[in-house]
C-alpha cells in the first residue's frame, strides 16, 4: 500500500519522493548554470515555487539575483481562468536574463500572464523554468524552455504545492487518490 495523507476532505497517496524531485532540481540548476553569460535574474514564483527556488539556489554557483512574484489562480483543485497579480517583481530587470522559476504549469493561464507583465518590463529575455509540466492539461502555444519532469493530468500537493493551503511542507509530491 502507498502512504497516504489527508488534507481537508481529499486523500493524497505519494508519487514522487523528495530523492527524485532533488534530481531533477539540480539537472535544471546545473543546465542552467552552464549556460548562463551575465547575471541572472530568477523569479520565483510565490506561495508554489519556494521550496523548488531556494533548492534550485543550492545548485547554482554562479551569482544570481533572486526576487519573487506572486498571481493566484487556483481555488481548491481547478483552475480560475484569468490569474491575479498579487506581487509584482521589485528588482530593475530591464536588459537582464531573467528566468522565471514555476512549481508546475498546468493550462499555461498563470504562464501567459508572467511572461505578459516581466515582458513590459524590457529584459534581454524571458526562459521558463517548470520543475513540473502537465502536458495534457496545457492549452498555450509557447514552449517551456527548461521543464523538471512531465506529469499526468491529476492533481498533485507537496514540495510546496497545496490543496487550500494544505500540503505544501510535505517533502514528497502526492497524487489525488481516486
Ligand atoms: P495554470 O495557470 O493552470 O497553468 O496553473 C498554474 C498554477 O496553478 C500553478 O502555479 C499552481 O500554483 C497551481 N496548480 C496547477 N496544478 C496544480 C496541482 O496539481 N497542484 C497544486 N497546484 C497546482
Ligand atoms: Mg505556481
Amino acid at each position: 500500500m502507498k502512504k497516504t495523507v489527508r488534507l481537508h476532505d481529499k486523500t493524497f497517496e505519494l508519487f514522487i519522493p523528495h530523492e527524485e524531485i532533488m534530481k531533477a532540481v539540480k539537472n535544471l540548476a546545473g543546465q542552467i548554470e552552464a549556460e548562463v553569460k551575465e547575471t541572472p535574474v530568477f523569479i520565483i514564483t510565490l506561495k508554489g515555487a519556494t521550496n523548488f527556488g531556494m533548492d534550485f539556489a543550492k545548485y547554482f554557483n554562479k551569482n544570481a539575483i533572486f526576487d519573487y512574484i506572486r498571481l493566484k489562480s487556483y481555488v481548491g483543485t481547478s483552475t480560475t481562468g484569468k490569474p491575479e497579480v498579487i506581487l509584482d517583481v521589485t528588482e530593475n530587470i530591464e536588459g537582464k536574463d531573467v528566468y522565471v522559476l514555476e512549481d508546475i504549469v498546468d493550462t499555461g493561464n498563470t504562464l501567459e500572464e508572467i511572461i505578459r507583465l516581466l515582458q513590459a518590463k524590457n529584459p534581454a529575455s524571458v526562459k521558463i523554468v517548470a520543475l513540473f509540466f502537465k502536458p495534457e492539461a496545457y492549452t498555450k502555444d509557447y514552449e517551456l524552455d527548461y521543464v523538471g519532469m512531465s506529469i499526468p493530468n491529476k492533481f498533485i500537493v507537496g514540495y510546496g504545492l497545496d490543496y487550500n493551503e494544505l500540503g505544501r511542507n510535505l517533502n514528497d509530491i502526492y497524487q489525488l487518490k481516486q
